[in-house]
């Protein structure tokens, strides 16, 4: 049976179903790696990997999840193909397309993807956008779950809960929002203004899954989970010097660490800069899952691009 040209370029691409399957998937699939046992699911396929941005963590899982299940990395970049010498993108998704059975792409607009994705005969990954960045969610909500839940019963121990993000109405924010919504937490949003998150990028249908505060520690009341990005994305550092001004107060000290529930985890995508959106107390404190966050970057994605090329197994 051919499996369904499914494409993964926002969080809200796939159902609330769909991950709970992929996050007891990775977790099959961390386990077998953690002891040496051989998971070979994608001998003979190859993924394309494209990237327009720089990149640690995304080229390194992606790449050594695929040689780990058997498969095949073909690495691009702007500078060392034609992409970078305007051939049509469309143009690029079709050729591309033809030779590998799965392309990763990390680009600045979303509608760059998108018109890539339509042309693309395979599934096409979102490896980060200037609007979202859903597979470092995956990783993160499943780092959640091994830390305060069920691999189970993963999504359980979601329902209900606070997520505070502190820092850029950016990519990571518009993804947390796309992940309240589909599955049941509660963003508590603060931004310095002019940096607020867009809930219409996000394309949200439920307004009550996120709250906006004006002060960041406010939005840590509560929280089961703090996190925040650096202050300035890829893409944006023309402004990096307003930047440092404007988000001077959004850098998450202990003091938002205090406010939150006792048991509190730290997030951040990385890379981090200490001593600008977080304190080094905080990130290499007890609190902290980073660590975790970034390596099950690669359990996560290897769960979904076995499910994007060969469905539930
Ligand atoms: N978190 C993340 O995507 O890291 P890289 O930019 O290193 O890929
Ligand atoms: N928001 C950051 C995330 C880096 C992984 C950026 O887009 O640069």
């Amino acid at each position: 049976m051919t499996q369904a040209l499914t494409h993964y370029l926002q969080f809200h691409d796939l159902t609330a179903d769909d991950y709970a399957y992929l996050f007891s998937r990775a977790a099959l699939i961390k386990r077998k790696f953690k002891t040496y046992d051989k998971h070979q699911p994608l001998t003979d396929r190859t993924l394309a990997m494209i990237f327009e941005k720089a990149s640690t963590r995304t080229r390194i899982s992606f790449e050594a999840g695929m040689y780990q299940m058997g498969g095949a990395v073909v690495h691009l970049t702007t500078g060392d193909s034609q992409l970078g010498r305007a051939e049509p993108i469309e143009d690029s998704a079709k050729v591309i397309s033809r030779m590998v059975d799965l392309v990763m792409i990390r680009t600045y607009e979303q509608t760059k993807i998108e018109r890539f994705a339509a042309n693309s005969r395979v599934p096409v990954i979102n490896g980060l956008t200037n609007e979202f960045h859903p597979c470092q969610i995956m990783a993160d909500l499943f780092t959640f779950i091994e830390h305060r839940g069920d691999v189970a019963q993963p999504l359980d121990c979601l329902k209900g809960k606070v997520v505070a993000w502190v820092g850029d109405g950016n990519n990571m924010a518009n993804t947390w929002l796309q992940a309240a919504d589909l599955l049941g937490f509660t963003v508590h949003v603060s931004t310095p203004s002019g940096y607020e998150v867009n809930p219409s990028v996000a394309g949200i249908t439920q307004t009550d899954c996120f709250k906006v505060f004006r002060n960041p520690l406010e939005a840590c009341q509560g929280a089961d989970l703090v996190t925040t990005d650096v202050w300035t994305s890829m893409g944006f550092e023309a402004e990096n010097e307003a930047r440092r001004q404007a988000f001077a107060a959004w850098c998450v000290d202990e003091h938002m660490m205090a406010a939150a529930k006792p048991h509190a985890l730290f997030m951040h995508c990385l890379p981090a800069h200490r001593g600008e959106e977080v304190q080094a107390a905080v990130i290499d404190g007890p609190q902290s899952v980073v660590w975790d966050e970034a390596e099950n970057r690669m359990h996560v994605q290897k769960a979904l691009m076995e499910f994007l090329l060969l469905g539930r197994l």
